[in-house]
């Protein structure tokens, strides 16, 4: 059996790396979501911590806890023990990547005396996924209210139904502010429970 290492990704999951693979490749390979673009050790949109563990970067041994050790490039990182990293941007399988967009507050209508359902648009020239069963944060006031997102991913339209009874008097007002307001500051997305389509 071909010797591998065991590589866990921002605590959020792991995945077997060979002595003679690069990081990036085995994690890609497993289903995991690396920012990268050169692939070739230059950019450093692939950089990251060691925490524990170490690697191999081209004709350096990187010990976590070196100096050197946050600036580890592991599109040319290969392992030499387990290893523990942390890379910002990172996806688990299955998981989208999280972004914060300004939308456009496109429509809002009663769908019965205390439902609205909420349109809104997201940004053009910005590619923002979500599974189905998902849900985002509205950010207002330095708060993030999360609410389920209504519509599969299919353009730019998000549709929320806003529940705002009397009982719920955040609801009221975030409700007054989407009326009252062009835009609105939404985190998306959220959640790793979702319909599976494949
Ligand atoms: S992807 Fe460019 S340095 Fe790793």
């Amino acid at each position: 059996m071909l010797q591998h290492f065991t590589i866990t990704v921002n605590g959020k999951g792991n995945f077997p790396c060979r002595p003679d693979q690069t990081i990036v490749e085995a994690g890609q390979q497993a289903g995991f979501g690396f920012p990268v673009a050169c692939r070739n050790g230059v950019c450093e949109r692939c950089m990251g911590t060691l925490q524990r563990g170490h690697v191999q970067q081209r004709n350096h041994t990187i010990h976590a806890g070196d100096a050197n050790s946050t600036q580890v490039l592991y599109c040319v990182a290969q392992p030499l023990s387990d290893c523990e990293i942390d890379v910002s941007e990172v996806t688990a399988p299955g998981e989208l990547p999280s972004h914060e967009v300004h939308c456009q507050i496109q429509q809002i209508e009663a769908l019965n005396h205390d439902v609205s359902r909420v349109w809104l648009q997201l940004p053009a020239g910005k590619r923002v996924l979500w599974h189905a069963g998902q849900y985002m944060m509205l950010n207002l006031n330095g708060e993030g209210f999360p609410f389920s997102i209504a519509n599969h991913c299919d353009g730019r339209r998000l549709e929320l139904h806003i529940r705002h009874g009397d009982d719920n008097s955040a609801a009221q007002d975030i409700m007054a502010y989407l009326e009252s307001a062009s835009t609105v500051s939404a985190t998306l997305p959220a959640g790793m429970r979702f319909i599976d389509s494949a």
